[in-house]
């Protein structure tokens, strides 16, 4: 008994030691669930990330990756769990805009930095002092569809498709609405929610007003199915989503039917921004084996704004590193040159992709 005892104290006070030499972030991503395959890319960015920079400041930084189930609810319980469980620094999370909305809301109450990668809704970051993002907003977004659509595709009739509890879609449709209304272009508009399976009754009322392009800015489970039933209803057009189509699941459970999807984004790996960015895609290929996709990059990108942070903080303190966060400037990442202003938001150019014979191939870059 005494021996164990010993010997379990010893474990104890081996485990503290270790645990006083590195820094803990966590990482809120969807790892399972309806969307899975965003929590699955951005990891791997992360990973990368990791990989290239493992420490700071002299200690090695520790991720604690937890798993929201692509779900509201639990969003906000992985947030409290990695602040009063694992008494993170800061948290790399979420991914989807009604996510960062649910746990940004418990890591502004603990006064706990953290940055989104991807999560485009304005109001993730909207009146707040520790949320902060990686990535561009939903009214430039959806500018940018909107500027696409009647532009490059000369459409003059659109059908918006809107998942209505979905923050992210919500909003994007409604700035690309304005955007498109004001160029002179018609808009009418069809409803839905993520899970949904059977798109029939929106898409034949959305064919019988003729469209010359369907805006889908939801998510790839709905947009490939969305996309499959479109084509069998015999649409032939043009279908525009935004950053939420890109994941190898919208080509597997799209098929051929989702060639002439455009969608906008962050990132092509062809077309990198920097020479962060081509150094990024080497090694990930290296590593992956495989092309990396916008969601890899902003990991890769909100792992090193997050580092870059607690060295200029000089301090893992999660109110300096905030501070630190807020005044990241021209910082080269992947994904562009990043600057975070004081709203925690970011400004940067976007591109558009179309998936072509089954490969999201770069179609053009749009500056903010
Ligand atoms: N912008 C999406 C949102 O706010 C998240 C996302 C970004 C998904 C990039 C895929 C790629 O909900």
């Amino acid at each position: 008994m005494r021996k164990i005892l010993i010997l379990l104290s010893i474990t104890v006070l081996l485990a503290s030691v270790f645990i006083a030499g590195t820094i803990r972030i966590g990482v809120a991503f969807p790892m399972t669930g309806n969307i899975a395959a965003f929590g699955e890319m951005t990891l791997q960015g992360v990973k990368i990330a990791q990989t290239l920079y493992p420490k700071v400041l002299g200690e090695k930084i520790k991720l604690i990756v937890a798993d929201n189930r692509s779900d509201k609810t639990e969003a906000a319980n992985v947030v409290s769990r990695l602040i009063d469980y694992n008494h993170v620094a800061a948290i790399i999370g979420e991914i989807a805009s009604s996510h960062s909305l649910a746990g940004g809301a418990i890591a502004e109450r603990s006064h706990i930095p953290m940055l989104s990668p991807a999560s485009t809704n304005p109001l993730v970051t909207q009146g707040k002092h520790y949320i902060f993002r990686a990535c561009f907003i939903d009214p430039f977004q959806g500018h940018v569809a909107a500027i696409f659509a009647y532009k490059n595709l000369k459409a003059k009739r659109a059908v918006v498709f809107t998942d209505v509890v979905q923050d992210y879609s919500v909003g994007l449709s409604n700035f690309f609405i304005k955007d498109f209304v004001k160029m002179g272009g018609k808009v009418s508009r069809e409803f839905y929610q993520s899970g949904d399976q059977d798109f029939s009754a929106q898409l034949t009322d959305a064919l019988s007003k003729k469209p010359d392009v369907l805006y889908i800015p939801g998510y790839y489970p709905e947009i490939a199915l969305m996309a499959r039933q479109a084509r069998q209803l015999g649409y032939t057009g043009p279908i525009l989503a935004g950053d939420g189509a890109e994941a190898p699941q919208l080509i597997k459970i799209g098929g051929s039917a989702v060639n002439g999807v455009y969608y906008t984004s962050h990132f092509n790996a062809s077309h990198p921004f920097t020479a962060v960015g081509k150094k990024f895609v080497a090694k990930y290929e290296a590593v992956y084996k495989t092309s990396p996709s916008a969601l890899a990059a902003l990991g890769f990108d909100s792992y090193l704004l997050l580092r870059d942070a607690i060295k200029r903080a000089g301090s893992a303190d999660p109110g300096k590193i905030a501070e630190a966060l807020r005044k990241t400037k021209n910082f080269e990442g992947a994904t562009g040159y990043i600057t975070i202003d004081k709203y925690g938001n970011t400004i940067k150019s976007a591109v558009v992709n179309e998936v072509k014979n089954g490969k999201f191939t770069y179609v053009t870059t749009i500056n903010p």
